[in-house]
């Protein structure tokens, strides 16, 4: 086991002006806003469509606002990098793409990703991904980026794989949700693998 004391303290911030915008080919994204709340209710609100995900849906509006004051503090500390996915000219939110457990000095974090079901299967999630990668090893200097998938969702794994992660291997019984013990695919991608390369800024 490596150590896991305290952290030396943490470089200057590089992002004292917020969350940045980013342009995809496709997809902006920007940060979540309290008005977001009934879309992301739209988004985590089906147990079925959060069977792969960390925890259940949504109950109600309340917790979806909730949610959104939790993405806003997550950011404040620089845990969470959550943005809103939106298709242009509509700014209207219809998934979220995440960087977390950003670990400075080692240069690395976790991806993870969702989209509202009646946007899938056009690429949207995977142009979201990708901008948020560039982003990742770009302007956050990210060397190595880590991605934790329930081995069934083959949704997930496509597009991970089509981005040039790695599945690096099987944590067994690592997540307790929906009443059951699931396993988790890890997969990794280092900064080389990135198709494309980074992009070194945000939108503006
Ligand atoms: C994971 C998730 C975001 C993937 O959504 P998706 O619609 O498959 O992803 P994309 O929007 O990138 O679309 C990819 C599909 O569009 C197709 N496509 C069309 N044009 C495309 C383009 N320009 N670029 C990439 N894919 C394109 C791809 O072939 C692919 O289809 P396939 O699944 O038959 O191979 C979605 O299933 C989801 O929200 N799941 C619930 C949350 C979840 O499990 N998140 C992951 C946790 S690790």
């Amino acid at each position: 086991m490596r150590g896991r004391g305290p952290a030396p303290p943490p470089g200057p911030d590089p992002f004292a002006d917020g969350l940045p915008p980013l342009d995809g080919d496709r997809v902006r994204l920007r940060a979540p806003r309290p008005a977001d709340a009934a879309d992301v209710l739209a988004v985590f609100g089906d147990a079925g469509h959060l069977r792969y995900w960390s925890h259940g849906p949504l109950a109600d509006l309340d917790a979806a606002r909730a949610y959104v004051d939790g993405i806003g503090a997550g950011w404040r500390e620089r845990r969470l990098f959550q943005w809103a996915v939106t298709e242009p000219p509509d700014d209207r939110l219809v998934g979220t793409v995440t960087l977390v457990d950003w670990d400075r000095e080692h240069r690395r974090a976790e991806v993870g990703f969702i989209l509202h079901p009646a946007y899938a299967g056009r690429g949207l999630a995977t142009d979201a991904v990708r901008t948020a990668l560039r982003f990742a090893v770009g302007a956050m200097d990210l060397h190595r980026v880590e991605a934790d998938v329930d081995p069934e969702n083959a949704a997930s794994l496509r597009l991970l794989e089509r981005l040039g992660f790695r599945r690096e291997g099987v944590l067994r019984e690592r997540w307790f949700t929906f009443g059951t013990w699931k396993d988790s695919v890890v997969l990794g991608l280092l900064a080389a693998d990135l198709a494309g390369g980074a992009d070194a800024g945000g939108a503006g």
